[in-house]
C-alpha cells in the first residue's frame, strides 16, 4: 500500500478483544508498519516499577516521563519504544505491569506525549495503529476506524489462555472512565464484534472495509 499521504488504519477496543492479533494479521497483509499503542504505555509502566515509583502517583508518573531516556525505533514492520536502547518485550506482559498500566495511562502529560509520539509513527509510511484512543484521539482524520469488541467472557478466557492473571474489568473500568482519552466508540466508527470468530475472518472483514472505504 503506498499513496503520498500513510494510510492509517485505527483500530480501538477493550482488552483482549483482538486488536493486536488482527493488527498484526492487517499489516502484514498490506504490507503497513504495526504499531501497539498499549505496548508503549506498558513500556512506560514497566520503566515507573522498576524506578520504584508508585504507578498511583500521577505527579511523579509525569515527572519520569518527561525526562525518561525513550526512542521510537523501527523494527521490520513494528515500531516501538526502546528504553536506553532495550525495549522490554516479556517484561511489559507481567501481571504487575499489566495491573499498573491503566494508573499511568490515566496521567495528562502522559497522554500528550504518546500523542505527540504516536502521531509522529508517520513518518515511518503506512500504518495500522491499535490502542484505546487511536479513532477519537491520535488518527481521528483516518477514515479507516475500527471499533473490536467480544463478549466479556470470550476476552477473560482468551487472556487466561495466555496464562495472564488478572480482572480485565477492573482494567476495562479505569480505561472506559478515565478524564483523559477514555475508550470510547466514535461516530464513524465500525464496529466488529468478534465473539466466535477466527481472526482470520476479522481481519478479512477489515481489510475489505478499507479496500472499499478507499474506492468511495
Ligand atoms: O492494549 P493493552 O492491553 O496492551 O493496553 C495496556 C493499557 O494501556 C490499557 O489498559 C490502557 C492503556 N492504553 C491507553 O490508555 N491508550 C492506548 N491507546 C493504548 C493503551
Amino acid at each position: 500500500m503506498s499513496e503520498s499521504k500513510p494510510i492509517v488504519i485505527a483500530i480501538d477496543g477493550p482488552s483482549a478483544s483482538g486488536k493486536s492479533t488482527n493488527a498484526r494479521i492487517i499489516s502484514a497483509k498490506l504490507g503497513c508498519i504495526y504499531v501497539d499503542t498499549g505496548a508503549m504505555y506498558r513500556t512506560l509502566a514497566w520503566y515507573a516499577l522498576s524506578m520504584g515509583i508508585d504507578v498511583t502517583d500521577m505527579a511523579a508518573v509525569e515527572a519520569l516521563c518527561r525526562d525518561w531516556p525513550s526512542k521510537l525505533v523501527r523494527r521490520e514492520n513494528n515500531v516501538w519504544l526502546e528504553v536506553d536502547g532495550y525495549f522490554p518485550e516479556k517484561e511489559i506482559r507481567s501481571s504487575e505491569v499489566s495491573k499498573a498500566v491503566s494508573y499511568v495511562a490515566q496521567a495528562p502529560y502522559v497522554r500528550e506525549w504518546m500523542k505527540e509520539h504516536q502521531r509522529s509513527c508517520v513518518d515511518f509510511g503506512d500504518l495500522v495503529m491499535e490502542g484505546r484512543d487511536i479513532t477519537s484521539n491520535i488518527f481521528p482524520e483516518t477514515p479507516h476506524k475500527f471499533y473490536l469488541d467480544a463478549s466479556a467472557g470470550e476476552r477473560q478466557a482468551r487472556r487466561d489462555a495466555d496464562g495472564i492473571e488478572e480482572d480485565l474489568a477492573a482494567r476495562d473500568q479505569r480505561d472506559s472512565t478515565r478524564k483523559a482519552a477514555p475508550l470510547v466508540v466514535v461516530e464513524g466508527a465500525t464496529v466488529i464484534n468478534n465473539s466466535g470468530e477466527s481472526p482470520e475472518e476479522t481481519s478479512a472483514r477489515i481489510i475489505a472495509l478499507v479496500e472499499a472505504q478507499r474506492q468511495a
